[in-house]
């Protein structure tokens, strides 16, 4: 599917194209975004110049997911993603380069994704879920602020790193209020 072009106050989420190698490279070798997202490790040049051509790629041309970049005045600052599933429902995904946080650039990203993503000429979703490793407290204060509803932890849930670990789950439905939701374990 095509990537549609979505802006908010201080964003353009676009495509991932292959000039986005470099950063895609650099900003990977962080030991967080190791940490808590499903990369390589070591994280390669190759790895970089996959992502931005096959994974993006095939994100266009198929069914099965939505890849943004986010840039900041043109400058590649980080992906979100949303991995389509059955019936108006999306798995979301995302990530920003170091120098990139603290800002609130990702909660910005997601609650303009998710409005884009509920409207009837968006992606008509009913339903977007959110999870993360067990811990990972700056994705779920970015989910929370969105309006997420904590829904549980899932045991053992996730393979990360050759290890079964137990995941958080939260979900936003499209009737929601945007109101930060209660019970999570912040
Ligand atoms: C998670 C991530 C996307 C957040 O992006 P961000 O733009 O920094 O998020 P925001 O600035 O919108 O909000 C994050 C908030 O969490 C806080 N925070 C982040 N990590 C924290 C931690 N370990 N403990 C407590 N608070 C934390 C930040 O201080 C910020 O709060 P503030 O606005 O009150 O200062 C970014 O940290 C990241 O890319 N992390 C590595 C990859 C990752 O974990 N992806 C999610 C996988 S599920």
């Amino acid at each position: 599917m095509l990537t549609p072009v979505i802006e908010s106050e201080r964003l353009v989420l676009d495509s991932v194209v292959p000039a986005d190698a470099s950063a895609v490279f650099h900003y990977c070798q962080d030991e967080d975004l190791q940490r808590w997202v499903p990369i390589p490790r070591p994280y390669s040049s190759a790895d970089a110049e996959a992502y931005v051509t096959d994974y993006a790629g095939h994100a266009r041309s198929s069914n099965e997911a939505l890849l943004w970049a986010i840039r900041v005045d043109g400058t590649f600052a980080g992906v979100i993603e949303l991995r389509l599933e059955a019936v108006r429902s999306a798995t979301v995904g995302f990530w920003l380069g170091r120098p990139w946080r603290g800002q609130g650039l990702m909660s910005e990203a997601l609650q303009t994704l998710a409005e884009f993503a509920f409207e009837p000429d968006g992606l008509a979703l009913d339903r977007i879920h959110w999870e993360s490793v067990v811990d990972n407290i700056g994705s779920a204060i970015v989910a929370r602020r969105a309006g997420f509803h904590f829904e549980g932890t899932m045991r053992a849930s996730l393979v990360h790193r050759g290890e079964r670990l137990d995941s958080w789950q939260a979900s936003l439905l499209s009737t929601d209020s945007r109101i930060p939701g209660d019970g999570w374990p912040l």
